[in-house]
């Protein structure tokens, strides 16, 4: 069964379309970061505006790419939150526009869920029970999975999400735009040698990355000449060794099978090294391209949402605090 998948929770106008949830037949991406970053940020207004431009474009590369027509699809998967209400708008009315003109079944997908089952993808069979952490822009979550859609929700931050921390620490740094890239560029050149809080919150697997933000902006007003790649590889040094900490000891406690890494901060190779390096379980984590937003992993999370026949129908509306459990 071949799923088109759309995705524009963010700053990315993305479609794919996707077979029986786990082979990739096409994996369009149409990103602003540009546009964004000669504001440092995202800005919402200009999402959406560019979403409402590369949306059918992006939908028509990826259906020709596929090599597939509208009859050929079995279902159409968007997603309907968390993110930014207007860009969310764009993608779920165009979904609900396609479903109605082709009688598609249209199925609403959780951005984070999604972000999960990029791990699905490229032939890759996470066995249950699994714990993932998932580290975006916007979320820093361990959840348990028990299968497919059976989720607990062990572990969250309390202030700044891992990305929004990479991107803060960036911005403070001067290093530029999207913070984890430029962070990561920065840390290949320089040693973790500049000692940075660890906020490990005894007896909870939550997380805290504002008091590690607060000490790096004491560092940089204090020294007007910091050793920015110093800096930015302590930075990524200990941000990674409390991620990964928290998540192997999660995962040995709920007796997990493996562990899943997801989310646009899953990029990072500091992490992705850590995390395979310390799990004494198997470690799961998406080729690069996978990790940021695309529409591929929507596509395969709506598969098993198909499945388990929770399918959406045209009322199906944009939930911006959409949450996963
Ligand atoms: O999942 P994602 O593409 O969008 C959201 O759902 O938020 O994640 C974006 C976040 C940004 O904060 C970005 O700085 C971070 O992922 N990121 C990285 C890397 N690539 C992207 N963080 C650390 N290292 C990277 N290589
Ligand atoms: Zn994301």
């Amino acid at each position: 069964m071949k799923i088109l998948g759309i995705e524009t929770s963010c700053d990315e106008t993305a479609a794919a379309v996707v077979e029986d949830g786990v082979k990739i037949l096409s994996n369009e991406i149409a990103s602003q970061v540009e546009i964004h970053a000669r504001y440092g940020g995202v800005v919402p207004e200009v999402a959406s505006r560019q979403h409402t431009l590369s949306i059918v474009p992006i939908i028509q590369s990826a259906m020709s790419k596929a090599g597939v027509g509208w009859q050929d699809l079995g279902a159409i998967a968007v997603t309907n939150g968390p993110g930014l209400a207007g860009s969310l708008l764009t993608g779920v009315n165009t979904a609900k526009a396609i479903s109605l003109a082709w009688g598609l079944p249209l199925v609403g997908v959780n951005h984070l869920e999604g972000h999960m089952y990029a791990n699905w993808l490229n032939g890759q069979k996470p066995e249950f029970p699994l714990v993932c952490l998932i580290v975006s822009g916007g979320h820093s979550d361990l959840v348990l999975m028990k299968g497919h859609g059976d989720y607990t929700l062990l572990g969250q931050t309390r202030d700044d999400a891992a990305g929004e921390a990479f991107d803060k620490a960036a911005r403070l740094l001067g290093l530029g735009y999207p913070g984890g890239p430029v962070i990561e560029e920065a840390a290949a050149a320089g040693a973790p040698s500049i000692p940075l809080p660890k906020a490990w919150i005894k007896g909870t697997n939550d997380f805290s990355f504002s008091g590690i933000k607060t000490a790096l902006l004491r560092l940089v007003e204090e020294n007007g000449s910091i050793d920015k790649a110093a800096a930015a590889a302590s930075f990524q040094a200990a941000v990674v060794e409390v991620l990964v900490g928290k998540t192997v000891a999660v995962a040995q406690e709920y007796n997990a099978r493996q562990i899943l890494l997801a989310g646009g901060v899953a990029a990072n190779k500091h992490l992705r090294r850590t995390l395979v390096d310390k799990s004494p379980l198997p470690v799961f984590i998406p080729p690069l391209v996978l990790c940021t937003d695309n529409a591929a992993m929507i596509a395969a999370c709506g598969y098993y949402r198909f499945q388990a026949g929770k399918t959406g129908g045209l009322s199906l509306d944009v939930v911006p605090d959409l949450k996963l459990t």
